[in-house]
């Protein structure tokens, strides 16, 4: 086998979920991630009996902040998993050069990331592993579905094992053996076969269908411009070495205590504004499985200040100009 592959999944949980098994986690080993991201980050952990690490996240992309990471790791730590929020990659020259130097797995949760790159690497073929959504949600979908990218030739054929529920199944259809059997933990992680049509699709249209939503972002960007230059919201920032896909457009208000009547407002006005992640470590699951050592104060202040505005491919320049300019009626009216 090569040293690199991709395996389409039913979905980046699954994808994740995977790589949970492939690493053997169990109890007592840890894993550092940022509070902020998605449930299945922490729940492919989680389902191993494993415990998630909160680490607090940058206050300009919302990623990973690396620069508090090291001081998490014990000798219980397994891997570092990022989140490469709304397809702005994390600091990734620095992530791997820590966990190079504690001998960890890189974990890239790049759920939103695809076709985004760091310093022209693209999203998820950094870490030794990363994951991919397709859920109808992301810029490419086929309803739900995901990917497993790998780069340690050590994983990929047991990976090809955990992917079809455990077993040999591969090289039964290939006719290297005669029939399969039951060879290692698994489940059934395999994307459907309709839906993989679909995405076979979207896959060849994802260039332009990534172009069109950049050009979508950079709309909302000028658009919001003046109301950032009064310091009353704050846009997207990213970083010059990262390329981004346009996944998320989101703005931080001034006013934390405002927020929920601003997106009220918003709905108001037909608007389908909504706010998002709350945070892993104030969940309830979170507070129970995952551990939280050191402060949170960015992650808490932004999960409490963060609109995000809609964004699809069917929204056009002029709903856009719609939403900037309601937005900033709202905004100033405070
Ligand atoms: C950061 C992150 N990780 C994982 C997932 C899970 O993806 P899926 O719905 O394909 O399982 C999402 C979905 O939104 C996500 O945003």
């Amino acid at each position: 086998m090569g040293t690199a592959r991709a395996l389409l999944t039913h979905s980046c949980s699954g994808a994740l979920e995977m790589v949970g098994i492939l690493l053997d986690l169990g109890a007592g080993d840890e894993v550092i991630m940022p509070s902020y991201t998605f449930v299945s980050t922490a729940n492919s952990v989680a389902l191993r009996g494993a415990t998630p690490v909160f680490c607090d996240i940058r206050v300009d992309t919302l990623n990973i902040d690396e620069t508090k990471i090291e001081a998490l790791i014990t000798a219980r730590t397994r891997a570092i998993c990022v989140v490469h929020y709304a397809g702005v990659s994390c600091e990734m020259d620095t992530i791997l050069a820590i966990a190079d130097r504690h001998d960890l797995i890189v974990i890239e949760d790049s759920a939103q990331g695809y076709l985004a790159t760091y310093k022209g690497r693209p999203l998820g073929t950094m870490g030794q592993f990363g994951t991919i959504s397709f859920h109808a949600t992301k810029n490419i979908s086929c309803g739900q579905g995901g990917a497993l990218l790998m780069n340690d030739p050590d994983y990929i054929e047991r990976a090809q094992m955990v992917l079809e529920k455990g077993t040999n199944q591969r090289d039964f259809e290939r006719g290297s053996i005669d029939h399969y059997t039951w060879c290692n933990t698994g489940s059934s992680f395999l994307l459907g076969e309709l839906a993989a049509a679909c995405l076979k699709v979207q896959l060849q249209r994802a260039a332009a269908l990534t172009t069109d939503r950049i050009a979508k972002w950079k709309y909302y960007h000028q658009s919001l411009k003046a109301l950032s230059e009064t310091g009353r919201i704050r846009r997207p920032v990213v970083p010059p070495q990262c390329v981004h896909n346009g996944h998320i457009y989101h703005v931080l208000i001034d006013l934390t205590h405002k927020r929920d009547q601003v997106l009220s407002a918003l709905n108001a006005k037909g608007i389908e504004a909504s706010f998002h992640f709350v945070p892993l470590h104030t969940s309830p699951f979170g507070k129970q499985v995952g551990q939280t050592r050191s402060r949170m104060n960015v992650t808490t202040d932004v999960a409490a200040r963060i609109i995000r505005l809609p964004m699809h491919h069917d929204l056009s320049l002029q709903q856009i100009e719609y939403i900037s300019e309601t937005l900033t009626n709202i905004v100033e009216s405070y």
